[in-house]
């Protein structure tokens, strides 16, 4: 989702109020407030990386071909890249097919209804694919790279471009008229997620409506709390007094597969869905602030109480949690994982360690938060798939404090530990867990510019933090993990665990890249100078590591204005004279953004997700104007006058079979 929640369920019209400044209050050091510090020394001794600095400041044409020399020839990658830019539909490759394979509203089981955009229902949506697909993840039946389980989140919707006959335009701007229950209803059928079997035929992914796996999660499925905040008296509610059973996850994003083969959503902005105040002198008041609830963004509060602070006080210390499902039993209850804490998870993506334990990490998507990581206190057992599924509910929260000489502490989040203490108001850690951000703030952890996906690569043993921007970071709160002020563009950053074990409490970390066009000087990006001028992006928002080890990233938020291109999947090399070296392999149409990436097992197809299409397009030629149901900057991907855009998972295969970008 880009930027603050809010900038997504209102049109892009609207987007400058609805702009927050993020929600961290702690007086956390921001490591280096000198801005003589914003470019790390290292950044400017170390390898292409301080070569493509100094080139993109001063451009010696001599340093310049050759450093574009060495790069090109040690890429990673092997395609004809795309050409940056803006239109209504999408680009892949040449030489590559990009097929739509599941569409909003489209039949997920036999029994499904047709899809019927101007008489939608609740009834047939959770029956259907749903909105704004976000996370994608293959898990593999009979080990197969042909034939398994596609899961993909649904984080939120979009009423404007979903409903016919709700916006009006006012003095040029767009005006959403009120959501009524039939509508909210179809909303909370359009969440969650789904798992769907696919079978690939003569080359082509299938949906497979028969199959007996395939589900829907909604908002209103209902779930298990696990873990230590299980039962806690801060989680129970009118409609659950035990305080272990909850209805629905929100704001699904991102997400992961564990290696035991279960399907991770991870619950992010869960303030939008909130209204109402609490009652005066409420104990959750500073931790709902902490995490900006209510936000008032949707209209649910209208029709469920839940969804009110004044009658539910309670309910949003039920949301922000890692979801976990077992995608093999369609009827099993899928739990939230309180032991990885509560925030604005973008995902959770894990690895083995070397010892057996299984680590996750986490990033809370907000302004100045925090990386976390978990790490289990048991160990994965490849050969019983059994005993790996409660491995979730015990184990080591860690957040990440990044220090000025390139070494860093993951610090442990245990409750009587350091300041984690009833002094604090951590009575427990359920109250660690629950007020996670607090916790953060009280260990000096590193606030970061948004973090968003986290991903381990188990073939270089490094990870890999992606941060999407942050332009309220001023001069003065820059450091060396964060070294830009007014962050527009984004960076990523590289961690290595010490001794390469994915389980340690301390590791190194470098700036890969900070993004942005590279012929700007100002602009201070470190993309290799064989980085093409459409190679280049901003705002990595989420990324895969294919079988081969190598690093593709997605991004959230280019378009015409903001870098005259659309967002995309871009292939990154991270190795020898053209580690920072991106090329654009994949582009969305107008008003979109990039989730998903995901790659097979065997490499040859790269499913990506295409979230809000038509969002936005004011600032595009090709339409120049608001965007809503009757007035659409692009009808992707049918182009049919009757039916309005859909999000949609794309797949997407070498032309006569093989690896992608080999
Ligand atoms: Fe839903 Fe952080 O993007
Ligand atoms: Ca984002
Ligand atoms: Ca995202
Ligand atoms: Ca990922």
């Amino acid at each position: 989702m880009t930027e603050h929640f809010s900038q997504k369920i209102f049109p892009t019209t609207q987007l400058e109020e609805a702009d927050g400044d993020g929600h961290n209050p702690s007086l956390n050091p921001t490591m280096g407030e000198i801005i003589g510090k914003r470019f790390s020394r290292r950044g400017f001794l170390q390898g292409s990386l301080a070569v493509s600095a100094i080139a993109a400041t001063v451009g010696p044409v001599a340093l310049m071909s050759a450093d574009k020399a060495r790069a090109a020839s040690g890429s990673a990658f092997s395609f004809t890249e795309v050409e940056a830019g803006v239109d209504a539909t999408h680009h892949v490759a040449e030489g590559y097919d990009a097929d739509v394979l599941l569409r909003w509203g489209d039949a997920l089981f036999t029994d499904s209804p047709a899809f019927d955009p101007v008489a939608q229902t609740a009834a047939a949506q959770e029956r259907q694919f749903g909105y704004n697909n976000d996370y994608v993840g293959f898990i593999p039946l009979e080990g197969s790279s042909e034939h398994g389980l596609l899961v993909v989140n649904h984080e939120y919707t979009n009423p404007h471009l979903m409903f016919p006959g709700l916006v009006t335009i006012v003095d040029g701007k767009v005006k959403q008229g009120a959501l009524s229950k039939d509508q909210v209803d179809v909303e909370m059928a359009a969440h969650g997620g789904t798992i769907v079997e696919i079978r690939k035929v003569n080359g082509k992914w299938q949906v497979v409506p028969e199959g007996k796996l395939n589900r829907r999660i909604t908002a209103n499925t209902e779930m298990q709390l696990t873990g230590p905040v299980a039962g806690h008296d801060r989680v129970k509610t009118g409609a659950d007094a035990t305080g272990r059973k909850v209805f629905g996850t929100l704001n699904n994003c991102a997400g992961g597969v564990t290696p035991w083969g279960t399907y991770i959503m991870a619950e992010e902005n869960f303030h939008g869905y909130f209204s109402g105040e609490l009652p005066a002198d409420h104990a959750e008041a500073s931790n709902y602030e902490r995490y900006g609830v209510p936000e008032g963004g949707h209209e649910w509060a209208n029709f469920y109480d839940r969804f009110d602070l004044a009658k539910e006080p309670n309910e949003p210390n039920r949301f922000g949690w890692i979801v976990e499902v077992d995608v093999m039993d369609p009827t099993s209850v899928p739990k939230k994982r309180t032991a990885l804490g509560r925030t604005k998870h973008e995902g959770a993506e894990s690895i083995v360690a070397a010892n057996g334990k299984v680590v996750f990490y986490l990033g809370d998507d907000e302004r100045f938060d925090y990386v976390y990581k978990f790490v289990t206190d048991g160990a994965y057992n490849p050969d019983d798939r059994a005993a790996n599924m409660d491995l979730l509910d015990a184990g080591t929260l860690y957040v990440a404090k990044f220090n000025e000489d390139g070494t860093m502490q993951w610090l442990p989040m245990v409750h009587g530990e350091g300041p984690l203490t009833a002094e604090n108001g951590f009575a427990s850690q359920a109250d660690v867990l629950i007020e996670t951000r607090r916790a953060g703030d009280l260990l000096g952890a590193t606030k970061m510019d948004r973090p968003e996906d986290v991903q381990p690569n188990g073939v270089n043993g490094r990870v890999y933090v992606m941060l999407t921007n942050n332009t309220k970071r001023k001069a003065d709160q820059v450091d060396a993990a964060n070294p830009r002020a007014e962050n527009a563009f984004g960076h990523i950053i590289e961690i290595t665990e010490d001794d390469g074990d994915f389980t340690a409490t301390s590791g190194k970390w470098e700036v890969l890249l900070k993004c942005g066009d590279p012929s700007v000087a100002e602009v201070g990006a470190t993309f290799s100078t064989a980085t093409t001028k459409n190679g280049w992006f901003g705002m990595p928002d989420n990324c895969a590591i294919d079988a081969a080890g190598r690093l593709w990233v997605s991004t959230d938020g280019n378009s015409n204005k903001a870098t005259g291109r659309a967002d995309g999947l871009w292939a990154v090399d991270t190795e020898g004279d053209a580690r920072a070296t991106s090329k654009l392999f994949f582009r969305v149409p107008v008003g979109a953004e990039m989730c998903g990436p995901l790659f097979t097992p065997d490499d040859e197809t790269a499913f990506v997700a295409v979230q809000h299409p038509a969002d936005g397009g004011e600032d595009w030629d090709g339409h120049g104007r608001p965007s809503y149901y009757e007035d659409l900057s692009t009808r992707w991907p049918d182009f049919k006058d009757d039916m309005p855009v859909r999000p949609a998972v794309v797949a997407i295969t070498k032309i006569g079979g093989g690896k992608i970008a080999v």
